[in-house]
């Protein structure tokens, strides 16, 4: 919360992201992204996590866990941009 906007991607790329949240993240944390399979990722849920840890935790995925790396479909500066929305719930139902 409170913290910059990281340089977005261009509109078309961050409608792609924001699908992939919705159908791909939401398919285990849940359309409204408060849990399922995975662990909830609302606004609430993440903020006294660090960023920096989130983003290795979406590129990298944690291993031992259903959490899958997501770095074949995402370039870190993607993954940043994900966690400030994340963070700020922007644009999110
Ligand atoms: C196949 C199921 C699955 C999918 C798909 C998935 N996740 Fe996860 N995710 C998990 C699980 C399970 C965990 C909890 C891992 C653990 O126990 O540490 C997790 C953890 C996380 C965390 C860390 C939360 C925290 O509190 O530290 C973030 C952030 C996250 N996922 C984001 C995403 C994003 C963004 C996507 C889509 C690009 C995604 N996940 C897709 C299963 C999934």
């Amino acid at each position: 919360m409170g913290t910059a906007e990281p340089p977005a991607p261009v509109p078309a790329r961050q409608a792609e992201l924001m699908h992939l949240l919705r159908q791909d993240c939401g398919a285990c944390h849940g359309m409204t992204r408060q849990g399922g399979l995975g662990s909830p990722i609302t606004a609430q849920a993440l903020a006294d996590r660090p960023e920096d840890s989130l983003v290795a935790t979406i590129l990298q995925g944690r291993p031992g866990t259903a959490m899958p790396p997501w770095q074949p479909f995402m370039t870190p500066a993607e993954a940043r941009w994900l966690v400030w929305v994340l963070k700020n719930g922007k644009g999110l139902p």
